[in-house]
């Protein structure tokens, strides 16, 4: 069976660390992978991490110029199986919110919308105004996801690559290409069973020391000074 077909859309907000690992994972799965990237993406790829837009577009099967409304992401006849922006703006988050489809990132948004595919917004910001709070609303009334790169934090992450997996893994699961890799909460460890699994991942152990707490027993979890 043929692998999916995902746009992954690269925008200016914060967190330009999220697609290049959506993109190293995507690749895993066989997934045909289609990219945009903004200019402002390109600025915080380079602010942020110091790659180089050719580093994130040797990850794409496909690259499309942002100014390319005529590429065949700007069509609902050119069939894919849903389309993630990886940070979301608010400029983006903003324009597919009010069908402002000026430029391809927004096009293919909408199309995606339109054509009742899948559309995963990792929108980034912080504070939200009520502005972005509305047009957060307006996205998700039409379908759309709003899933935003907050890390779990239930699977114990020591490192900003933990994080970071943690809101792609979520994302992956959206699209249905979970790989063997993604972390999922399947209860608190029990004394008997310590090794409750999150990953098929050997190389992945949520199984730091705890010894000293038993998270199945809330109430050994004293006050330090309960006298009073
Ligand atoms: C280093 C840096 C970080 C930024 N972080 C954010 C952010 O987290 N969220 C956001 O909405 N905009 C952020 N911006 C501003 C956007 O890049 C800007 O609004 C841009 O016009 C977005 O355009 P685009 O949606 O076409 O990529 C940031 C800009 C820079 C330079």
């Amino acid at each position: 069976m043929p692998g999916l077909r995902i746009v992954v859309a690269v925008t200016g907000a914060s967190g330009a660390v999220y697609p290049l690992r959506l993109l190293e994972r995507l690749r895993r799965t066989g997934a045909e992978i289609h990219l945009v990237l903004s200019r402002a993406g390109e600025k915080t790829l380079f602010l942020e991490t110091g790659r180089k837009a050719a580093e994130l577009k040797a990850l794409a099967h496909h690259c499309w110029p942002m100014e390319d409304i005529s590429a065949p992401l700007a069509s609902g006849s050119f069939r894919t199986d849903g389309m993630v922006v990886a940070p979301c703006s608010i400029h983006t988050l903003s324009a597919i919110a009010w069908g402002i489809s000026s430029n391809l990132i927004v096009r293919a948004a909408d199309v995606t919308l339109k054509e009742r595919r899948r559309l995963i917004l990792m929108v980034r910001e912080s504070p939200f105004h009520l502005g972005h709070l509305r047009a957060m609303t307006a996205v998700a009334e039409m379908g759309g996801i709003i899933a935003p790169p907050i890390p779990g934090f239930y699977n114990q992450p020591s490192t900003i690559e933990d994080l970071v997996d943690s809101s792609v893994d979520r994302v992956l699961d959206l699209l249905g290409l979970a790989d063997e890799d993604v972390r999922r909460w399947s209860g608190p460890p029990s004394a008997a069973g310590r090794d409750r699994v999150v990953s098929n991942n050997p190389a992945v152990s949520n199984n730091k020391d705890q010894s000293s707490a038993d998270a199945s027993d809330p109430e050994s979890d004293e006050c330090a000074d309960d006298s009073d």
